[in-house]
């Protein structure tokens, strides 16, 4: 697909990758807006980069969902690209019972019911441009999963259904769907886990991740495993118990 002249639409914008994309949909001169829910970060993102919309907007919330929806429409009508990317990761312990599920942000919600329902909103519009994409940012995790954040990764396994399912259906549209898989990448995501962990891989550059996707979205690579998912991809078909021993062997599950 073309890259540039698009209007896209970056939810979880502001930090890491989001904000990597967007930088790189800027330098190919796109309109970018992007979304978050933190003012602060906001504010240090627009500083970095004059030209990015912002807006603030929590996409857990269902009525904040319609309201950037809305936004989007009545201010950027040519918006023809929406970039599913905002996500969080949480260890989650179901030895404990319910303490862990109850206490802390809701993954199901931001993970994935937030890329449904703006899919939703936004594919009828989409469907009016000239050309547009879905670009959904699900992880390696949703292949082999980390069992320390087990509903992590079960959100982005489902993103990854969805991406299938959701391009075949598009598949006589002018929409496009897209899919990047990322790795382990140097961005704030585990709150410090890895630190913790002792882990010393802060994982691939955010910046790689992102021109390596624009490339291959320009090139229409519909799924677009980045590093080592590629690895575990294939490996973990061949093989499913030595990959996800392998994953799992840095960050095993403690004893209680
Ligand atoms: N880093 C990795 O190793 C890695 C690997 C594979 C896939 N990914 C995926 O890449 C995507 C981006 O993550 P990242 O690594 O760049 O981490 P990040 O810097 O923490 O980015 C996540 C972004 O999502 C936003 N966000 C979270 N909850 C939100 C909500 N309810 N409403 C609106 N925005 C929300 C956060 O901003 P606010 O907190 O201000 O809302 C933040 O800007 C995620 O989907 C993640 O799962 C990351």
């Amino acid at each position: 697909m073309d890259i540039s002249n698009n209007t896209v639409l970056i939810t979880g914008g502001a930090t890491g990758i989001g904000l990597e994309l967007a930088k790189q949909f800027i330098a190919k001169g796109n309109t970018v807006i992007v979304c978050g829910r933190r003012e602060s970060k906001l504010k240090e993102a627009k500083l970095s980069l004059p030209q990015l919309i912002t807006k603030q907007c929590d996409i857990a919330n269902i009525d904040q969902r319609r309201e950037l929806y809305n936004f989007c429409i009545e201010q950027f009508s040519a918006i023809n690209i929406l970039v599913n990317n905002a996500g969080i990761q949480r260890e989650i312990d179901f030895r404990k019972g319910e303490a862990d599920y109850v206490n802390g942000e809701n993954e199901t919600a931001i993970n994935l019911e937030a890329t449904f329902h703006l899919t939703a909103l936004f594919t009828p519009h989409f469907m009016k441009q000239k050309e547009s994409a879905i670009i959904n940012v699900s992880s390696g995790l949703g292949i082999v999963p980390l069992v320390i954040v087990p509903i992590y990764s079960a959100t982005k396994s489902a993103l990854h259904s969805f991406s299938i399912s959701l391009r075949k259906q598009l598949e006589n549209t002018t929409v496009k769907v897209f899919e990047i898989l990322p790795p382990i990448v140097d961005t704030e995501l585990d709150n410090g886990a890895r630190d913790k962990s002792g882990q010393t891989n802060k994982g691939k550059k955010k910046k790689k991740v992102a021109i390596e996707s624009l490339n291959a979205i320009s090139k229409d690579k519909f799924e677009i495993p980045i590093g080592l998912v590629k690895v575990l991809k294939i490996g973990s078909r061949i093989n499913p118990p030595l990959f996800l021993k392998i994953l799992n062997k840095k960050t095993p599950v403690q004893p209680l």
